[in-house]
């Protein structure tokens, strides 16, 4: 990062003055260089190298697997990147949840090694130690509540989460913990819209949806769903804006039947 450099880079306080202003905040998820670059000259306010890459990028079902090199080296190439949007990095499943001294070290390894400004954890209550951990030593945390995908083999299931009263109690009260713990902001997955709206409007931090309706401070989307890369994926909360994967299947066909019939390269290609 230049400390010359002529654009303002989108830092947490921005995002407190975008939700006093009332301006929403728009996040997606990138893995690397290439698709980074492109999302920073999109416009997106912050891009979230998510522990979805597991699944994006690896070919995982979940996201246990992902390690925290692994999250180091993704969070790395799309840091070269970016020029104005924030670096937000998810801290993997095992390397915070239940001891504060092992996350501490894993959110420092992730700012230090990284260049991002701040990193992402699941769950309320159960992570208090380990978010407190995370703050006093300066380090900006988002939150993650409802459906967190790190503890899918607990929800057995990716259906939508605080649909009933005890879960959208515990919810709201965790919520309010993570906010008063130092949060700069909290993402929530796949929960009723009137949840959404509600936790939005009780705190004064902004709330990121993502299948929680519009009335969230902000959306996120995985860019892999936004494009449409992976046909037979298709959550009813991911708007496709393109069809990248008909697309790109397309064009290699086409690049296929080129070479086979000797098309490519034509003179103007050859030396
Ligand atoms: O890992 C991820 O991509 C995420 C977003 C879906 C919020 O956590």
């Amino acid at each position: 990062m230049s400390i010359h450099s002529e654009i303002k880079k989108v830092t947490t306080e921005t995002f407190r003055k975008m939700k006093v202003s009332g301006e929403k905040i728009s996040i997606l998820t990138a893995y690397d260089y290439s698709m980074a670059r492109l999302a920073d000259e999109g416009g997106v306010d912050a891009i979230l190298v998510g522990d979805s890459a597991a699944n994006t990028m690896a070919g995982y079902e979940t996201t246990l697997p992902i390690t925290l090199d692994q999250m180091i080296y993704h969070a790395q190439s799309v840091y070269r990147g970016i020029q104005r949007a924030m670096l937000i990095v998810d801290l993997p499943f095992g390397t915070y949840q239940s001891d504060p001294i092992q996350a501490y070290r894993s959110a420092v390894r992730v700012m230090k090694e990284t260049g991002a400004s701040a990193v992402k954890v699941e769950g309320g209550l159960e992570i208090k130690d380990s978010v407190k951990a995370i703050i006093n030593a300066g380090i900006p945390v988002m939150g993650h509540l409802g459906l967190t995908p790190q503890s899918i083999n607990k929800f057995g299931s990716f259906k939508l989460r605080a649909k009933e009263e005890a879960e959208a109690e515990k919810l709201i009260s965790d919520a309010g913990l993570l906010e008063e713990l130092g949060c700069f902001s909290i993402v929530l997955e796949k929960i009723p819209e009137t949840l959404g709206e509600q936790v939005s409007r009780e705190l004064s931090i902004p709330t990121i949806g993502i299948g929680a309706g519009n009335q969230t401070d902000g959306q996120v989307l995985v860019i892999h769903d936004l494009l449409g890369l992976n046909k037979d994926f298709k959550p009813k909360f991911a708007r496709k804006y393109l069809n990248l994967h008909e697309q790109i299947v397309s064009a290699v066909s086409q690049y296929v039947a080129d070479v086979k019939s000797q098309d490519f390269p034509n003179k103007e290609e050859s030396f």
